[in-house]
């Protein structure tokens, strides 16, 4: 099962199944509990990761000690390789927001890999395009949209990752702290915490700890536009 997650990840997009079973069989599995640390920005690394079970949040920190979430990455999502493709330290701090397996591959395994299958470095480069996308986005909204508008479109994008279709709506169960939310949304916490009190009155959301129901979607998505 969680064979099959990690072997959907965009390094394992070769036909040669043979293969694919002796490199997957040659990464070393990384058991991780919650608040565990990975690596931290400014180290240098030389290996990266592909998660089979969990989620790992990826956050930087400022001079002054506040906290910034760049992404929360789920089951089949690979990351730790941008050290290698720019060669420099670590550009994030990586922790389990859950109990969390990862296989872990050194980067010299990686180019070998490459070497071999020139096809996987088309479906890196194309996740390495979806994350720019991705962080284009997130930095236009925290210059045009307002907070709630970015809370919505946080939860909207992790429901895509981490929501799971109930008959009451789609929950979320996305394991972060009020604190880690108002981190990946670039906000305080009270301002988030605000928001999502507000989507809780309109009957857009219902909060459940650490997961959060989206009862109505439409809304939500028209609110983070
Ligand atoms: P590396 O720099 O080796 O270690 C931190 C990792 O975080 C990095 O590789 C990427 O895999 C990942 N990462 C960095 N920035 C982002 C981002 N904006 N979105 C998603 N993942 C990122």
């Amino acid at each position: 099962m969680d064979d099959d997650v990690v072997l959907s990840a965009p390094l394992f997009a070769t036909m040669d199944r043979e293969e694919t079973r002796t490199l997957f069989d040659s990464m070393q599995q990384i058991e991780l509990t919650r608040g565990d640390v990975l690596f931290r920005e400014g180290e240098p690394g030389d290996r990266l990761y592909v998660i089979a079970q969990g989620k790992i949040k990826l956050g930087r920190r400022s001079n002054d000690g506040r906290e910034n979430l760049l992404s929360i990455l789920g089951p089949g999502e690979m990351f730790g390789e941008l050290s290698l493709f720019d060669p420099g330290p670590r550009t994030a701090t990586a922790s389990s927001v859950s109990d969390a397996l990862l296989y872990e591959l050194r980067h010299e395994q990686l180019i070998e890999w490459i070497e071999k299958h020139p096809s996987v470095a088309k479906h890196l480069l194309n996740a390495l395009a979806r994350r720019l996308r991705r962080t284009n986005e997130t930095l236009a909204d925290l210059v045009f949209s307002d907070v709630p508008g970015r809370v919505a479109k946080a939860l909207l994008d992790l429901s895509t990752r981490f929501g799971e279709e109930t008959e009451e709506g789609v929950r979320v169960a996305h394991d972060l702290t009020q604190e880690e939310l108002a981190q990946l949304v670039g906000a305080s916490r009270e301002t988030v915490n605000k928001a999502l009190a507000d989507f809780a009155t309109r009957g857009w959301v219902r909060r459940e700890g650490r997961a959060v129901v989206l009862l109505d979607v439409d809304r939500l998505e028209r609110r983070a536009r």
